[in-house]
């Protein structure tokens, strides 16, 4: 049986005490309200890694949102995959739409920081998902099939089997345009279909896929009622302690 995930995303957002208040009471609220086996997941800035992993114990763990590469040396400003696990995280967001967008990430470069994040025992939540302009133009699927080739589909059999997906459709987030329940499951089912042609069918049976974009408690019942959904990226509604723990009690549901 493939996780149910709920990860949170905060993005750039909330100084140390905030996160840490933000935080204590998202894992109050998930303790008392997590009934199934649903994993729930935030990913905060790097600053708050080390104490949240201390804070979530069991309940909530904890995940950064981007590493660099390569292993260690001179990149001054960067945080490696061995740091990240050294403070107690185990989930790393790769090649979120952000960070195509802004900082030129490529898919070559997110196999390298997909393998640098398996290797240092991390799960890696890898990103993909269309442009409105790819989806007006009907690309959305070429477009998601070359993400998963070229990202993801050279890792080993074994390796793979680690990594979770994350569908994000960039014309969705932070826009209150959600993918209607239908065009997610349009997506997610064709995603794992990909998976099975190349890793086979019990691979991608076993493969949790998220969806993200403006998914909230109100849309959340009918996204991850869907077959092939198994759970979301959250960004603006983590930052609700309430929010968020209605979005993992939607499993209980
Ligand atoms: P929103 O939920 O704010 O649309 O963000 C989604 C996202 O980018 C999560 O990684």
């Amino acid at each position: 049986m493939r996780k149910k995930i709920v990860a949170g995303n905060w993005k750039m957002n909330m100084d140390y005490a905030e996160g840490i208040s933000l935080f204590s009471e998202i894992v109050n609220m998930v303790r008392d309200e997590q009934k199934g086996d649903q994993v729930a997941v935030i990913c905060a800035p790097y600053i708050h890694l080390n104490s949240l992993a201390k804070l979530g114990g069991n309940t909530v763990k904890i995940g950064a949102q981007n590493c660099h590469q390569n292993e260690s040396g001179a990149y001054t400003g960067e945080i490696s995959a061995k740091m990240v696990k050294s403070v107690g995280a185990e989930y790393v967001i790769v090649g979120h739409s952000e960070r195509r967008q802004y900082y030129a990430e490529s898919d070559a470069l997110l196999l390298e920081k997909t393998n640098i994040v398996l290797k240092n025992n991390l799960i890696p939540i890898f990103c993909i998902g269309e442009t409105l302009d790819e989806r007006n133009n009907g690309s959305y699927f070429d477009i998601i099939k070359s993400q998963l080739t070229n990202g993801l589909f050279s890792l080993s059999e074994d390796d793979f089997s680690k990594v979770i997906v994350a569908y994000e459709p960039v014309w969705a987030i932070g826009t209150g345009l959600t993918a209607s329940s239908a065009q997610a499951q349009e997506v997610h089912a064709f995603i794992r279909q990909q998976i099975q042609a190349q890793y086979g069918e019990a691979v991608a049976q076993n493969t949790s896929i998220l969806y993200g974009g403006s998914c909230n408690p109100k849309n959340a019942e009918e996204l991850f009622s869907q077959q092939d959904i198994d759970g979301g990226l959250i960004g603006g509604a983590s930052l609700k302690s309430r929010d968020f723990t209605d979005l993992v009690k939607t499993f209980n549901s």
